[in-house]
């Protein structure tokens, strides 16, 4: 499997349904809220001056397999889903309606996320997923590496990152890459790790 890992920056714009799609193979909170929530999150995350991550191509065929999202500050990323106050009352609507433990999980997360204390210099791996059909070769593993090694270049000291327990790929792609479980807790139906690693 040859592949070429990209910055998201330089992502053709007309990719990004890709990057959605391929992110609704994560079982998070995100994915619960439904395709346009996650489209319209990594549009705000690829224009926003602090997030930063990588997209894997195959070499051949061009198709995106995956890709790592990090910030310091993930919940300025997900703040950005409420500027537009229309937009977020029309779809949100539809999650209560439709799935409404999918939002009360939300309002919890966002409690969740506010509370979580980031020390200056440190950042978040906040997504990384890979296509279903290329997983268990290593893609995983060097999607979150190339994060680590970039918030490194950029000076940062320390990432964290949190996992579903039951997340075996992610836990053992997580701590292949060095993180060390710190605590591990509840967030409303989530029961997570949460790890951490010198940058
Ligand atoms: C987590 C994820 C990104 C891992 O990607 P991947 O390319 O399959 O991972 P890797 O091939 O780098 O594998 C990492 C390790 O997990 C193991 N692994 C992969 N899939 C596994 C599975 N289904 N069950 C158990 N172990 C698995 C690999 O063998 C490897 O272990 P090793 O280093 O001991 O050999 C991928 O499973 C995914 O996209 N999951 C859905 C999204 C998600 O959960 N993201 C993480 C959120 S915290």
């Amino acid at each position: 499997m040859k592949y070429i890992l990209r910055s998201l920056t330089t992502l053709p714009a007309e990719k990004l349904p890709r990057i959605a799609e391929i992110h609704l193979g994560d079982a998070g909170l995100l994915s619960k809220l439904g395709y346009p929530f996650v489209l319209r999150y990594f549009e705000n995350a690829i224009k926003d001056e602090r997030a930063f991550g990588f997209y894997a191509q195959d070499a051949e065929t061009k198709e995106i397999m995956g890709f790592s999202l990090a910030s310091p500050e993930p919940s300025a990323l997900t703040s950005k889903l409420t500027e537009d106050k229309a937009w977020f009352i029309k779809n949100i609507l539809k999650v209560i309606f439709t799935r409404p433990l999918a939002f009360l999980q939300m309002v919890i997360s966002s409690i969740t996320i506010r509370a979580q204390m980031y020390e200056s210099n440190t950042i978040e791996c906040v997504y990384f997923t890979v296509d279903t059909k290329f997983r268990g070769r290593g893609l995983g593993r060097s999607l979150q590496k190339a994060l680590m090694d970039e918030g490194h270049k950029k000076g940062y000291k320390k990432i964290y990152a949190s996992v579903e327990t039951w997340n075996i790929a992610s836990l053992k792609a997580t701590q292949a890459n060095g993180f060390k479980i710190i605590r591990t807790y509840h967030e409303g139906i989530y029961h997570r790790h949460r790890l951490e690693s010198e940058l």
